[in-house]
Order: structure tokens, then sequence, then C-alpha cells
């Protein structure tokens, strides 16, 4: 807090807005229509992405007046998923898949912010770097894999040992993700990221991975000539970043990566049984990442998952789909701190953070802001996202009388 304050009295303005919309309306006007139509966008009619942060405005903070607040204290315990060591801050940054799209340096600026700020990160299965690239500038900063369970679990199998490899203090099952949402901006502009000819540096680096794309027949269908509105498409991303464009001029075996991954990327016939499947394949502590319903979190805790994940992905899965803020507080209460409960979707500030700390949660996952931050200015644009969602926790316990980020009850909220 007291760095960007004194840049301000000195006349430096943060390297990006501080205030939320101004972030997001920056970041657009930087991005190309295809990756923030990828990033910013939702399913359907973006009902739930406009839900989940309107849940929050309609929450109030009460303050108390008078308490000694002088000694602050942001740090959390979360036991077993954390390895057993304190997080400085109850946030980490939430697994996102491409990055490249917003910033050429991808994970590798994200972990430096990370490590600059101590805030954890979770390295997504569709990550534009290996995980194994991006360890060296996340120095001894938490860090957890999220992964899509494959329908190849030969494929699951390498990626949890790699995790375990890089020293993952845990491994996030992100369930609300095995088929891909109705994403209506993406489609209507024909653009996947994942259609990249060379595929996802995160599968093509991974032995098992390479070994299926290598033995995959060569594709019957001749390859289709690139329409006008595909080549627009590339023209138009390679302003921002001419990455994709190179990559699919390069690619010597087109479309193998691309369709392998859509072979294997994620299936939609699991059930909570197979959980035990993945507990064999590991000794990582589990956590399930998206859900929304407290039956599930019931059904969770039978099946022995070590944390949950409160999320609806950011409203890009089920458009309609209830406020992920208005599905928290069942949850915790169904947990009863059995486990740890995390929160995303719609956080973009402190006071959000706050908001969601006294609805039940013990850390928040920050999404899509910190890809905003990075679409504008790399590393310092990440890390000022953080140190601005940290000063104004920090701010907001402060002024309301809580000086422990444990002491955040739903006693502060109004009603
Ligand atoms: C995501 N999210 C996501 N989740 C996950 O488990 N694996 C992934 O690879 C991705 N990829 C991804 C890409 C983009 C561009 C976005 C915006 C989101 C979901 C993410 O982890 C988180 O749940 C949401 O971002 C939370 O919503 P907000 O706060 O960003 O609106």
């Amino acid at each position: 807090q007291g760095r960007i304050y004194q840049a301000g009295v000195f006349g430096r303005r943060p390297a990006v807005p501080t205030e939320p919309v101004a972030l997001e309306v920056a970041a657009h006007r930087a991005m190309s229509p295809q990756a923030w139509s990828y990033v910013a966008g939702g399913a359907g009619q973006q009902r739930t992405v406009a839900a989940n942060v309107a849940a929050f405005a309609r929450r109030r903070i009460v303050p108390r007046m008078f308490v000694d607040v002088a000694e602050r204290d942001l740090g959390v315990d979360l036991g077993r998923i954390a390895g057993g060591r304190r997080w400085p801050v109850p946030l980490a940054l939430a697994p996102i898949g491409v990055l490249e799209m917003a910033h050429p340096q991808a994970e590798h600026a994200v972990a430096r912010a990370a490590a600059a700020t101590g805030v954890p990160m979770v390295l997504s299965t569709q990550a534009s770097v290996p995980m194994e690239q991006v360890v060296p500038s996340l120095g001894s900063t938490p860090r957890w894999f999220q992964l899509y369970w494959s329908r190849d679990e030969d494929v699951v199998a390498s990626f949890l040992t790699r995790a375990e490899a890089i020293g993952a203090e845990a491994i996030v099952v992100t369930l609300d993700t095995h088929l891909l949402g109705w994403r209506t901006h993406d489609l209507d502009l024909a653009y996947l990221p994942f259609a990249r000819a060379e595929g996802i540096a995160q599968y093509t680096s991974d032995p098992v991975f390479r070994r299926l794309v290598d033995k995959r027949p060569p594709s019957s269908e001749p390859t289709p000539r690139p329409t006008l509105a595909a080549v627009r498409a590339l023209v138009s991303m390679a302003r921002h970043y001419p990455g994709p464009l190179l990559a699919n001029l390069r690619s010597s075996r087109p479309r193998a990566a691309v369709e392998t991954f859509l072979d294997v990327f994620s299936r939609s016939d699991l059930t909570w049984d197979d959980l035990a499947r993945l507990r064999e394949m590991t000794s990582l502590p589990i956590l399930v990442k998206g859900l929304q319903h407290r039956d599930d979190a019931r059904l969770a805790l039978e099946h022995g998952v070590d944390g949950i994940v409160v999320s609806n992905h950011g409203g890009r899965q089920v458009d309609n789909a209830v406020a992920s803020l208005d599905a928290l507080p069942g949850i915790a209460e169904e947990v009863a701190g059995r486990v740890p409960v995390l929160f995303d979707s719609g956080v973009r500030s402190g006071a959000d953070v706050a908001v969601a700390l006294a609805l039940g949660a013990d850390a928040v996952l920050i999404g899509r802001p910190y890809v905003y931050g990075l679409a504008l200015a790399g590393e310092a644009g990440v890390r000022t996202v953080l140190e601005s969602i940290i000063a104004e926790l920090d701010l907001t316990l402060a002024l309301s009388g809580v000086a422990r980020v444990q002491d955040l009850t739903a006693d502060l909220l109004d009603g």
C-alpha cells in the first residue's frame, strides 16, 4: 500500500489502473478482439458473468470503530493443502489457460509477480509455458497444479508426476469444464485459442502426450483452406502478439497436436467414485474446483477431498448459473471448517476479497483482473493488480475494525 500511495504523492501513476472497471476498459483497448473475447467473455448471454460481479455489489460491510487494529495480520493457515506453510495473504492466482494470448511472457511474467508479492500461483493444465519452465521464476512461492482430467489417464498420470516434481503442494481438479461452455463471443469470432497448430505447450511438452500425437494416423480429411475470416483473425492477433501467427506458419504437422488435444482434453463420464483412482495416482492433497451446490460439498467431503474451490469458472460454463458468491455461504455452512473452502468468480477488489472471506471463504482466487494487468504491462501489471488488491484488503480490514483475516465473519456484513 505504502509504495502505491508514495508513488502517487510524487506524481507517478501506477503501472495499470487501480480502479477495476478502468483496468478492464484499458485492457479491452489494448487486447486483440479475439484475446479480449476469450478472457472477458463467458457463456451464453453473459448473465452469470454479470451476476458474479453484481452479487458483490449487493453485499455491504458495516465498519466498527475504536478497535485496536494497529497490528494487522493478513496471513492464513490452510494446513495440509498448503504443505503446512502459512500463506502471507489469503489470495492465490487462479489457474488461467493460454496466457500467451494476453502477453508473450505469459506465465513467466505472472510467476515473477507472484514471487514479488508472495501470492501463490495455481498452474493451469492449459498453460502456455510448461510448468517446469515456470518454476525458476516462482522461487519458493507456493504453487498448486490445476488438472483437467484427460480422457487418456496416462496423460493424467504424467501431469501428476510432473506436478509432484516441480514441488506442487496440492492438485486442484476442475470439475466444471468437462466440456467447453457455450462461449458465444468466441463462437461469433470463429476463434478458439486452442486452435494454434502447435498446440498448448503444457501438453506438447509432455512426453506421454507427444507419443499420442506421434502415433496419430494422418488425418484422412484434407486440411481445409483457411477462410478469409480465419486469416483476418490471425493477422489481427499478430498485430498484438505475433506468436500464434508464426507458430501456425512454422508448424510441420498442422493440426495433429490440436486434434489430439481435442480428443483427450477432458471427459464427461466421471463421477465422485472416480476420485479414489486419482487418490491412488498421487500422494498430494486434492481439491475440487467448480462446486456451487451444497450437496456437492457434502459429497466432496464424503469422498475425502482435502479442499473445495467454490467457483463457476467466472461464468464461462453455465449461463444463468447462480452467482458464485451466493453459493458460498451454504457450502461454507455444509463444510463447517472440516476442510478449507476457497472461492472465486467475480472478485475484482480488496473489498470483494473481504466480503468473500466474511461469507466463509478461507482464501480467494484472483482471475481476470491479473490477466488484464498482464495484457497491459506484463509482470509490472500483474504485480500492481495484486498489490492494489492486497492494499485495499488491508485497509478494508483496518477501517472496519478487524485486525486479522480469520476475524472476518458474516457479523461484519449488513443482513
Ligand atoms: C479460466 N479459468 C480456468 N480454470 C481452470 O481450472 N483451468 C483453466 O485453464 C482456466 N482457464 C481460464 C481462462 C480464462 C481466460 C479465464 C477468464 C478463466 C477459470 C478461473 O480459474 C477462475 O475460476 C475464473 O477466472 C474466476 O472468475 P473471474 O474472477 O475471473 O471472473
